[in-house]
């Protein structure tokens, strides 16, 4: 009961500070970018990475403890539901790594990477956009609490298989997920979070072995490939907790949101010779918006405007970096090309 208070107390926080804007002037960089060959075993994997992060990382986790005090039995027996009934082993091991790697406590770092199940207090917004060319260009904002901890673990990954660029990645170190990816010439993928009811239904349908939500975007980039194949993976597979999903392509007509529930499809949307754009922030698309979040309007407005005139610097400079699309809670904006790969993540200060 306490824990569900906070974590509202928490959201509510959010929903009245992502209308506040950034303080003070903009400051950017484009994070470290990592290659990394897939194949390779986990903890060759992420060494390069821990070794520059482990400390901010530590600082996130320490913080993290204190502020919302989880008792560490909880830690402890998500962790041993980890190692034994988990289903997916795979990225067990890839936390593990990251635990070793660290020193920080495995049973801590496999709860965290539940983030996504366990809290609503996430919003963010996605664009696709067709330019008159017909190119599609794929936008995301990442707004989160803890926004000061996180901009100092944003990082991007290129994945190489045999030597071969397969798909770019950014996320926050420490998460085995990611929030946006692309797999050149074939499909850009990202999420923004779609507030689930319950903390207890999520639970459950972790523990009938539906794939965590966010997790689901590496193992489509890994597993498909094409925007078709990656919209039906994505349409279909169970998921631990409802999501949006938007998904971009070569073709161009290629860009969806998928409005998800567990097992099933609640809206899905797509680009036609009259809809160029789909903006989709924290809200189903077919009620109103909340009337204390109305971040969805000003961006779509200001696409109305562009008229077609995009490519890769005005999605980022003139829809992304612009309030109330950037916000106090904006960590990073990223702007994919899918049919050349071109993959810009930018960390706000
Ligand atoms: C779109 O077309 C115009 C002229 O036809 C060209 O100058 C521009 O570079 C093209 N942009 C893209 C993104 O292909
Ligand atoms: C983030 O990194 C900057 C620069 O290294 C540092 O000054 C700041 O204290 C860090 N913030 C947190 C919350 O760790
Ligand atoms: C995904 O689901 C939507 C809604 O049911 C459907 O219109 C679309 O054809 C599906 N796409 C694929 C590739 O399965
Ligand atoms: C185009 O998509 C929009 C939004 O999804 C929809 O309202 C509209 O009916 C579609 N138009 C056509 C011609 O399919
Ligand atoms: C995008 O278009 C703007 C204005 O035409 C131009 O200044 C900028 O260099 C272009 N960016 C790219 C990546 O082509
Ligand atoms: C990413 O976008 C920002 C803002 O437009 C720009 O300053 C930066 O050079 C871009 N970085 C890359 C790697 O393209």
């Amino acid at each position: 009961m306490k824990l569900t208070l906070l974590f509202i107390g928490l959201f509510l926080g959010l929903s009245s500070a992502i209308m506040i804007p950034h303080p003070g002037p903009l400051h950017f960089h484009n994070p470290p970018r990592y290659q990394v060959d897939i194949d390779a075993p986990p903890k060759v994997q992420w060494a390069p990475i821990m070794n520059d992060f482990k400390e901010p990382l530590s600082i996130f986790i320490a913080e993290f403890e204190h502020l919302l005090p989880i008792p560490k039995w909880i830690f402890n027996a998500v962790g041993v539901y980890g190692k034994t009934i988990f289903k997916y082993q795979k990225y067990v091991k890839q936390v593990e790594a990251i635990a070793e790697l660290t020193g920080l406590p495995f049973n801590t770092l496999f709860t965290l990477n539940f983030m996504y199940e366990l809290a609503s207090w996430k919003a963010c917004t996605g664009v696709v956009v067709r330019n008159n060319n017909g190119t599609i260009y794929h936008g995301r904002n990442l707004d989160f609490e803890f926004f000061r901890y996180f901009s100092n673990l944003t990082m991007t990954i290129d994945y190489y298989r045999n030597n071969q660029h397969i798909f770019s990645v950014d996320g926050l170190a420490g998460a085995i997920f990611f929030h946006s990816g692309v797999k050149p010439g074939k499909f850009g993928l990202t999420q923004t979070t779609r507030n689930s009811k319950s903390l207890f239904t999520n639970l459950q349908a972790i523990a009938k072995g539906n794939f965590p939500s966010v997790w689901l975007i590496k193992e489509t980039l890994e597993t498909e490939d094409s925007f078709e194949g990656a919209v039906q993976k994505l349409n279909t597979t169970a998921i631990a907790c409802p999501i949006y999903y938007m998904v971009s392509g070569p073709g161009i007509n290629d860009g969806v949101v998928i409005e998800r529930n567990y097992d099933s499809i609640h809206g899905f949307y797509q680009l036609n010779e009259t809809t160029s754009f789909l903006v989709q922030t924290n809200y189903d698309r077919d009620v109103p918006d909340p009337w204390y979040d109305r971040r969805r309007i000003p961006a779509q407005e200001r696409l109305e405007k562009l008229n077609g005139n995009i490519n890769e610097t005005i999605l980022m400079e003139d829809i992304m970096m612009k309030y109330p699309t950037l916000n106090v809670a904006t960590i990073m904006s990223t702007v994919v090309n899918p049919r050349t790969g071109y993959f810009n993540t930018s960390t706000w200060w």
